[in-house]
């Protein structure tokens, strides 16, 4: 099946990278968020985005209109109806999840494909909250996901052959590179990154070395294109530990139990970029 018209749920910083991919690859795109101000904040937002481009000279007036054009935004979930493929971005919350694929499976046609951005938990458990399990799977964009080219195809035990290729077919047409992974916790990139971003909670926590020597060490050493905790920074803290928290509830391994210092930030709301606060001041 091809896949021409998308419905993303969800608008904080995945939602909204993950609707300007698709509409830039040239399919329809309805925005779905709980608020109708929050929807219509998305769309002003990819706006400002594009017009970032057109002012850099990469995208043309034409083809910026032409993407906005294809985007619409709303309140209402029955408005994704007509979509071929709805990817949720919404909190990383099991239950949360599980009760939203349970409300799309009433309201998409019966060929559409449920995918979810999950950065970790359980894309099956999500699958059979649905009467459509071969018709769901995890489809993992990275952040800014505009910007970065690996997507995560997460094939479920339930999912159909037929649905993992039309979600990979749907990767590539969106100028992504895909992979295939199991429905593993993490799947390969947080299941391999993560470890290393607590542990540098960690050597923060210990007195091992200042926050700037870490990010510069990284940097400087390793030729990451940002340090640890300016990483954390930029995925959200609450995001962060819900996924080390899934990992450490699946493996049991002591490198993904998260850094109490990582929950303490988290409790006092600061959250990285999003929150304007967190191993790093965004403020001023
Ligand atoms: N941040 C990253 O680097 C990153 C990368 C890849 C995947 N992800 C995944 O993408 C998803 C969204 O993450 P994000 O970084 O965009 O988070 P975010 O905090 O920026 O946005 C979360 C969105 O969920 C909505 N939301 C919160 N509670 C809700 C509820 N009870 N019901 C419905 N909607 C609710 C919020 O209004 C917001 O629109 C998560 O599953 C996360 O694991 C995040």
């Amino acid at each position: 099946m091809a896949i021409q018209t998308v419905g993303i749920v969800g608008s904080g910083i995945m939602g909204s990278g993950i609707a300007e991919v698709a509409a830039k690859a040239g399919h329809t795109v309805v925005l779905r968020s709980r608020k109708q101000e929050t929807a219509d904040a998305m769309v002003a937002g990819l706006e400002k985005s594009l017009n970032k481009q057109v002012d850099k000279g990469r995208l043309s007036e034409e083809d910026r209109d032409a993407v906005l054009g294809r985007v619409s935004a709303t309140d209402h979930l029955g408005d994704l109806a007509d979509c071929d493929l709805v990817i949720e971005s919404i909190v990383e919350d099991l239950a949360v999840k599980k009760a939203l694929f349970a409300e799309l499976d009433d309201v998409v046609k019966a060929d559409a494909i449920l995918a979810t951005n999950t950065s970790t938990l359980p894309v099956v458990e999500m699958a059979v909250a649905t009467k459509r399990p071969e018709q769901v799977v995890g489809v993992h964009f990275f952040n800014p996901a505009p910007m970065m080219s690996l997507v995560e195809i997460i094939a479920p035990l339930t999912a159909s052959d037929a649905t993992v290729e039309a979600v990979t077919a749907f990767a590539s047409a969106c100028g992504k590179d895909p992979v295939q992974v199991k429905d593993r916790a993490g799947f390969i990139v947080n299941a391999l990154l993560f470890p290393y971003l607590n542990n540098a909670v960690r050597m923060l926590e210990n007195g091992t070395a200042s926050r700037d020597d870490i990010d510069s060490a990284m940097k400087g050493g390793c030729n990451f294109p940002m340090g640890p905790l300016a990483l954390l920074d930029l995925v959200g803290l609450d995001t962060s530990l819900s996924i080390l928290d899934a990992l450490y509830a699946e493996f049991a391994d002591p490198n993904y139990s998260p850094a109490p210092a990582l929950r303490r930030l988290v409790a006092a709301g600061h959250l990285g970029r999003k929150s304007g606060q967190g191993f790093y001041d965004y403020r001023k």
